[in-house]
């Protein structure tokens, strides 16, 4: 478990750092995913789409940004953490954050992405529905998982 992070909104100048995690976590978690777009795309896509059109929250350590995560509303668009700093507990900070935040949370990941699977399920979150990938640019089949915060009956 990492200790040192520093939760802040992420600005256009973590647009650089933000794709690059974004890039070599998806790299790394999905080798057999088709690569869509150049890395100038994802700067480009995050500069001027993600970071100004959406709640992006970043992890900082003292090593540097540990992960990040976009919600649009109800929808959590990107939760990504670095590679070096799987495992440790930064998602599940970032997650945490996101359902502080919102009543409920809906998301798509990919059905081949059993980690992220492992890990969204781990916090509560339901699959309700699967796509045979023809209508994801990367053409992969995903899943829709759903969360909704339990109703407080006191
Ligand atoms: C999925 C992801 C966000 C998890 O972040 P993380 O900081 O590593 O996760 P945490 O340390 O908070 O939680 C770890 C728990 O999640 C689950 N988990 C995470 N990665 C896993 C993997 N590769 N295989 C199996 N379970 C995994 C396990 O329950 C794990 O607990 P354990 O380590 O005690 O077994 C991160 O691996 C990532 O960025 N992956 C690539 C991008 C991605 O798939 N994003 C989500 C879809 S958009």
């Amino acid at each position: 478990m990492i200790r040192d992070l520093v939760m802040r909104r992420a600005t256009v100048d973590d647009a650089a750092a933000l794709a690059q995690i974004h890039m070599e976590a998806r790299a790394a978690a999905m080798p057999w995913l088709a690569v869509v777009h150049t890395p100038d795309e994802v700067f480009q896509y995050f500069r001027q789409v993600v970071i100004p059109g959406s709640d992006v929250w970043l992890a900082a350590s003292p090593a540097g940004i540990a992960g990040f995560s976009a919600r649009l509303g109800n929808e959590l668009d990107h939760l990504y953490v670095a590679v070096p700093f799987w495992r440790q507990g930064v998602g599940a900070a970032l997650l945490k954050m996101a359902m502080l935040t919102v009543p409920r949370l809906q998301l798509w990941t990919f059905q081949r992405n059993s980690g992220a699977r492992q890990f969204y399920e781990g916090h509560g979150f339901t699959a309700v529905a699967f796509t045979d990938g023809t209508e994801n640019e990367e053409r992969e089949p995903d899943v829709r998982y759903r969360w909704e915060e339990p109703y407080d009956h006191a």
